[in-house]
């Protein structure tokens, strides 16, 4: 890929059509294991819960039939990495998380996929969804953010324990939620040129594995370099 010996993954994202990358078989599944069950030891008590449920005003104090408004709904637990002198920063640093989520290599891989250079300044996220955790119907726009108005990069890499069943990522394609793969295959990668309109599935568990089951997404986001 770095190369630029992948026809079918190169530049994917330039096509002003793309929007969504989802790529397989990138990352060693016995690797990808090892960092999610070092992330569960190390950083699952430093997250913190993110819930922001559905107003009930949405429903009650609408006042035309089928005049329905939903704002971002969201369940999981998260930290983000902004504050230096926070827990949670200080063992990303240390576990090399924040390392992985900035470095020259994957800057370098996440220009190849969006066929365009990123300031290699991002930001870093690490999210875990456990049972039911789901992230509703949204687009990730930030007009307020100038930089970022006319669209940005995400770059996730998810972790996925062996007691989840299913979670997928549904997103839009010419107005319509049309879209929809799995993201419960760990060390796979996900690419998006926000913004979009997408949803995450609450997170299935497989059988009597409720306790063991989780994904976890690490998280960089970046600015295209001559925004
Ligand atoms: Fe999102």
């Amino acid at each position: 890929m770095l190369a630029g010996n992948a026809p079918r993954i190169c530049g994917a994202l330039a096509d002003p059509k793309r929007r969504f990358v989802a790529l397989g078989g990138m990352i060693a599944i016995a690797k990808a294991e090892r960092l999610r069950i070092t992330l569960e030891r190390e950083m699952a008590a430093l997250l913190n819960d993110l819930s922001q449920p559905i107003p009930p005003e949405t429903i009650w104090e609408m006042k035309r039939n089928y005049d329905d408004w939903l704002p971002k709904s969201v369940r999981c637990r998260t930290a983000y990495l902004e504050n230096r002198r926070g827990a949670a920063w200080r063992a990303a640093k240390q576990l090399g998380l924040i390392d992985l989520l900035s470095s020259q290599s994957l800057v370098a891989f996440a220009e190849t996929v969006l066929g365009r250079t990123l300031d290699p300044k991002g930001g870093q996220q690490v999210l875990r969804y456990g049972p039911g955790d789901y992230s509703g119907p949204h687009t990730d726009h930030t007009p307020e953010i100038k930089r970022a108005a006319k669209g940005y990069l995400d770059v996730h890499l998810s972790l996925v324990s062996p007691g989840v069943a299913h979670q997928y990522l549904v997103y839009a394609k010419s107005g319509h939620f049309t879209e929809m793969v799995s993201v419960a295959e760990t060390g796979c990668l996900t690419l998006y040129r926000l913004p979009l309109w997408h949803y995450t599935t609450p997170l299935q568990a497989k059988r009597k594995q409720e306790r063991n089951a989780a994904r976890w997404v690490l998280l960089g986001t970046f600015l295209f370099a001559d925004s």
